[in-house]
């Protein structure tokens, strides 16, 4: 029998392209009610998909401590499983899928568990009516923009023992000061602007993550401050286009590039930001690599190094502009490491328009990409263009693609052999526990023999060897 969702709070990607909505700017407050609701009970959350989650994540963590939760070891102790999701491809969602197949067993031995699904993909229409048909064990289904919520969610859900299904299409408030349980100790995910105004006809984010909206200056610059009191040295300033940053501010004269000046001041040792936008990025935001803390270091996704593709993808730049940003750069910070996004296959892509995407690859000198076959994502305007590329010649360019990307990590490994470089220790390897592992400033992961005292410290390294995906080195200090 099809259930009838009409009674739910569902997404709706005609609203969600809306953006007329006012943003209330407001602080988090928490309902007494919920505060021993998790004693005795464990949380688990699965995370998919990019920063934006991640932070996200952190904040659903926050909520389930506030509530008394305490983290699961496992999932056979979790009395309640978060799958933050990501809708970006459909391939990101196939896995999701599965996921909640196979969490359905945990149910037959603790029938109290609650299983919910937030994040991106419960922002799709077709998302939550599938839930509501085909997965009636899903008991929590809420979206982007009202993740704070969910101690009443699970109040409702607890006390109703009915399933709590709602998603906003319209943008979220706001909300400040909400709890976190950040995942690192010395370095931070700091957002400073929720949404996407961009449009690019082949994505879903503009739609799962609503309006663009600006944090406060203050609020932002307070967070760090804070960061670096607790021990941490490190931000990642977040935002899909963080060089957006302050235009939805009615005087719109405080940018991104003056908040990375205002953080420069703050006692952070070290600042980066992701993702920026080369129609966007600003020679305000580029001068700002000039600063000691802003580290040299720029993901800027391009796309396509072909101009028709680029049109057809509603990116706003053309090849040249993209190349003349990464002149400014380099002219500004000559020792800059630049990575990117690659998607192949687009509609309309011939083998030339590909052949210029490998031109413009090797003219950068990118020392890294994230490269993806294009996905037909419904409810965006690519979902109904032509299906001119195979399937095969999608695999074959990705598979060219690579070598040559591959090819820029190495690169880029190679120009720091025999040099001294310095180095935030994250922690033991993975492999080896004798083993440190940190990112250097450049964002290069770098592994080097080396005692526990030093996890959470900047120190020198000098590398000895280069391979593509990693450096290694020794202690100089
Ligand atoms: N806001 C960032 C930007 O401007 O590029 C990145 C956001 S998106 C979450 C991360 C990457 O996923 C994009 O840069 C793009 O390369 C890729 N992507 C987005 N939609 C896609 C689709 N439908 N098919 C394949 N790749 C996609
Ligand atoms: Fe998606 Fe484009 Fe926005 Fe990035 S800028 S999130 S690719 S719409
Ligand atoms: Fe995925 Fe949503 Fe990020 S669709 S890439 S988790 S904004």
């Amino acid at each position: 029998m099809k259930v009838d969702i009409s009674k739910y709070f569902k997404p709706s990607y005609k609203k969600a392209r809306k953006r007329i909505a006012e943003i209330d700017y407001l602080d988090f407050s928490f309902d007494k009610s919920y505060q021993n609701l998790g004693v005795g009970l464990n949380y688990r959350i699965q995370t998919y998909g990019c920063q934006a989650n991640e932070a996200d994540s952190e904040i659903i963590a926050g909520l389930f401590e506030k509530m008394g939760y305490q983290k699961a070891k496992d999932e056979k102790d979790a009395d309640i499983i978060i799958l933050n999701t990501c809708a970006v491809r459909e391939n990101a969602e196939n896995r999701i899928w599965g996921e909640l197949g196979r969490l359905k067993s945990l149910k037959k031995t603790n029938p109290n568990l609650l299983l919910g699904i937030a994040g991106c993909m419960p922002q799709e229409e077709k998302v939550v009516s599938r839930l509501l048909n085909k997965y009636p064990y899903v008991d929590l289904v809420f979206g982007t923009h009202n993740l704070h919520k969910l101690p009443e969610y699970i109040k409702q859900a607890i006390f109703t023992k009915e399933r709590v299904i709602e998603v906003y299409s319209y943008e979220g408030d706001v909300i400040e000061n909400l709890p976190k349980v950040r995942d690192h100790q010395y370095k931070a995910w700091v957002t400073i602007m929720y949404g996407c105004d961009e449009f690019c006809t082949y994505c879903i984010v503009p739609y799962t993550r609503g309006k663009e909206r600006s944090r406060a200056k203050k609020e932002i610059i307070e967070e760090v401050e804070e960061l670096a009191r607790a021990g941490y040295q490190e931000v990642t300033l977040l935002g899909q286009n963080v060089n957006a940053y302050g235009k939805d501010f009615e005087s719109g004269d405080y940018t991104f590039g003056d908040l990375l000046k205002d953080l420069n001041d703050t006692a952070i040792k070290r600042i980066r930001f992701t993702t920026s936008h080369p129609r966007d990025i600003d020679d305000k935001t580029i001068n700002a690599f000039k600063l000691e803390k802003v580290m040299p270091h720029l993901h800027l996704p391009v796309q396509s190094g072909s101009n028709k593709v680029l049109k057809k993808m509603n990116r706003g730049y053309t090849k040249e502009r993209y190349l003349e940003v990464v002149k400014k750069l380099r002219k500004v910070r000559p020792d800059i490491s630049l990575t990117t996004d690659i998607i192949v296959g687009f509609p309309y892509e011939t083998e030339e328009d590909f052949k210029a995407t490998i031109e413009l690859v090797e003219t950068v000198n990118f020392e890294g990409a994230y490269t993806f076959i294009f996905s037909k994502k419904e409810g965006t305007p690519a979902y109904n263009y032509p299906d001119n590329v195979t399937e095969n010649e999608q695999k074959d360019r990705l598979k060219r693609l690579n070598t040559v990307v591959n090819k820029g990590y190495l690169r880029g490994s190679k120009k720091f052999l025999n040099k001294e470089i310095k180095v935030l220790v994250d922690g033991f390897s993975k492999k080896h526990d004798n083993i440190l592992a940190g990112y250097s400033e450049h964002n290069k992961l770098v592994n080097f023999k080396g005692e526990a005292s030093l996890i959470g410290k900047i120190v020198k390294v000098k590398i000895t060897e280069a391979k593509t995906w990693f450096l290694i080195g020794e202690l100089c200090e």
